[in-house]
């Protein structure tokens, strides 16, 4: 044991220079050593990598013609509907139940509370910042308005008011005028 000792130095110097040369002369063009690479790269397909299994060589695939994704029910496009005779055209598909209420006051809260305000009055928080007021909900006016008229103007829009098309599904447009029939 005792003529070991001798050797240590040389040989520490030794490690030290070999991994000191693979430090400053590693490929930089290489990917370091990578731990448990399964979790960087996956065995599927992901959804926007090429696929050589399909045709046209994407993963992502179009949907099958002449179907809709649930829930996904494109709006009316009738381009003779006006606000005027959308009424006779365009009708509820919801009964006012506690369900559809509950999910109508969830949209009014989110997409129209801002400007027409918790109770419909026209008195939104950006109206109070200095927006436009839109008419109040509560008038006599709504109440004679079919909710044709209704959804006609929140899918298209009307003055300062956006179109909600794009934002708000079908569904949830219907359900939000039911909420807007309970509004006091
Ligand atoms: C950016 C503010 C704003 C938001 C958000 C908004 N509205 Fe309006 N809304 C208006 C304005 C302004 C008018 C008045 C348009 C006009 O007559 O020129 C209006 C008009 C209406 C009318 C017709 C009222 C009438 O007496 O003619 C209905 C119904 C309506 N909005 C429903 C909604 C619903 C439902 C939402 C949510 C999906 C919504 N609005 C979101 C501003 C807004």
């Amino acid at each position: 044991m005792k003529n070991i000792k001798p050797f240590i130095l040389p040989v520490f110097v030794l490690v030290f220079l070999f991994l000191l040369y693979n430090f400053l002369y590693r490929d930089l063009s290489e990917p370091n050593i990578e731990f448990i690479p399964e979790m960087v790269y996956s065995v599927p397909y992901d959804a926007y990598s090429s696929n050589p299994h399909f045709p046209d060589g994407k993963t992502l695939r179009q949907p099958v013609k002449g179907t809709i994704a649930r829930g996904y029910l494109p709006q009316y496009s009738d381009s003779k509907l006006t606000e005027e005779n959308a009424g006779d055209h365009l009708f509820n598909p919801n009964k006012s139940g506690k369900s559809n209420l509950l999910r109508g006051e969830f949209v009014f809260r989110n997409f129209c509370q801002v400007c027409h305000g918790d109770t419909g009055k026209g008195d939104g928080t950006v109206i109070r910042k200095g927006v436009p007021p839109p008419p109040s909900l509560q008038t006599d006016k709504i109440k004679k308005m079919t909710d044709g008229q209704m959804y006609f103007i929140v899918s298209n829009g009307k003055g300062n008011m956006a179109s909600y098309r794009s934002q708000v599904s079908r569904e949830d447009i219907w359900k939000a005028i039911l909420f807007i029939r309970t509004l006091k």
